[in-house]
């Protein structure tokens, strides 16, 4: 089985997924062009079925800050297997506890937690924890940032000019959503605000009733936009001046800018926050946590008021284990000394070649994640993309820099994520097959 998929071309396997899976792939986010078929996955590097390696800055969008398959987090897993815990599904365990505990000391924000499989299942969570807090519908969210699959965040990630048009502030832009089925209803209660525009936000909170603000703290969906000094703390404020809950949706910030989050870095404390990804380096968890009197609608004594939330596999053992093993990992500041001290490796690298190469160029940073935009201006928001980005000149550098073995996913403006299992030496190959496709294109 093994030596036919190793001689199977990729298309042979395409084909035969089209047959069975809708799309042809599972996560239709994924299908893109080159159909490269991976099967293999070791610390900084992944295999397709052919053999060949790649250095890995895709991270299976992101949530691998410790590289594949990192033995520790493995271990941790194993360990629970053979000490056959299992899903109970009844009552709390200490497991789950210690997780809890752990994520409730790395966070300042949290003062209770919750947990969930997805990072979307947090974010639709908190939405709804949101409105029963503050009994009001609408909610806020940022032009250019993704929080999820369902109804109220579904809209277009990456829009065209021509469907927002230009920039409006103060002001909000439509929702065009990212998928059919979902009620004008729904759209109707969600305003769409650019990010870094503390006016638009201030006018819709004045304008509608808003439950809450539900924004990445940096939007790293679009590449890397960061917050401008002042945005994230003006953000709380005028929540609190309006009565909205102000919740961050650190699914990628969180662990990867620090263990406290971007929320740390910056300094700042949403109401709410949801995390996912990088919590269990790959295993599927999410979080929603924050304020305590908030956070216990969760099990309100008046049954009117009582928010929901279930899941037959949440804190499933497996996944709690690889979150607990990564946090404590992560708690080490070896960790994060080692990811800082090779990204900057990058960084540098990458700069240096872009300046030689006499390249318009912006390499916007967030701690491990990165994205280079082929443009001067930094990006303060999805208008300063759309309106200098080199669309098509990213798209062909990635789709070179995958033929040498670089693998970045190939659709511009995708994050790259560097992982704590890179080497000097993946940095080095990077930098030497970066220089080849500059000047090859
Ligand atoms: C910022 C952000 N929020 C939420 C999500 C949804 O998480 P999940 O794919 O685990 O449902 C993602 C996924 O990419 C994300 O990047």
């Amino acid at each position: 089985m093994m030596i036919k998929e190793k001689l199977t071309p990729f298309t042979e396997i395409n084909r035969e997924a089209g047959h069975y899976i809708a799309g042809g792939v599972v996560s239709i986010n994924r299908k893109v062009s080159p159909q490269i078929v991976f099967i293999k996955g070791k610390g900084s590097k992944i295999y397709d079925v052919t053999g060949k390696e790649y250095i890995d800055y895709h991270a299976g969008f992101a949530p691998y800050l410790l590289g594949h398959n990192f033995k520790k987090i493995n271990d941790a897993v194993l360990e629970v297997i053979k000490s056959e815990w299992s899903l109970m599904g009844s009552g709390t365990n200490p497991l789950e506890i210690k997780l809890a505990r752990l994520l409730c000391e790395s966070i300042p924000s949290l003062e209770l937690v919750q947990i969930t499989n997805t990072g979307s299942e947090a974010t639709a969570h908190a939405i709804r924890l949101a409105r029963a807090w503050t009994k009001r519908d609408d909610i806020i969210l940022t032009l250019g940032g993704y929080n999820g699959w369902h109804n109220e965040v579904a809209r277009h990630v990456m829009p065209d000019l021509e469907e927002i048009g230009s920039r409006v502030s103060a002001g909000e832009y439509p929702f065009i959503a990212s998928s059919s089925g979902i009620p004008e209803s729904t759209k109707e209660k969600v305003h769409i605000v650019n990010f870094n525009d503390l006016e638009s936000v201030e006018y819709v909170l004045k304008n509608y009733p808003v439950a809450c603000l539900l924004t990445e703290p940096v939007l790293q969906n679009i590449g890397i936009v960061s917050p401008k000094p002042g945005y994230l703390q003006g953000l709380i404020d005028l929540c609190e001046k309006y009565g909205a809950l102000c919740i961050f949706d650190e699914v990628k910030t969180g662990f990867r800018s620090a263990l406290g989050g971007y929320q740390a870095v910056a300094g700042v404390k949403p109401h709410l926050s949801v995390f996912g990804k990088a919590v269990a380096n790959g295993y599927p968890i999410g979080v929603i946590g924050g304020k305590k009197e908030i956070m216990d609608l969760f099990d309100s004594p008046d049954p009117a008021k009582r928010v929901l939330i279930a899941g037959t596999y949440t804190a499933h053992p497996i996944n709690t284990a690889a979150s607990i093993a990564t946090i404590e990992f992560l708690k080490n500041p070896k960790a994060y000394a080692w990811i800082d001290k090779i990204s900057n490796r990058l960084y540098k690298g990458l700069t240096n070649l872009f300046n030689e190469f006499g390249i318009s160029f912006n390499l916007s940073t967030n701690a491990s994640s990165f994205c280079v935009y082929f443009c001067e201006k930094t990006p303060d928001d999805l208008h300063d993309i759309l309106e200098n980005h080199d669309f098509k000149f990213d798209s062909i550098y990635r789709k070179a820099l995958i033929e040498r073995g670089i693998y970045h996913f190939p659709i511009p403006c995708k994050q790259g994520s560097i992982s704590y299992a890179h080497s000097e030496e993946d940095i080095d190959i990077t930098l030497a097959a970066t220089r080849e496709v500059l000047k090859s294109i």
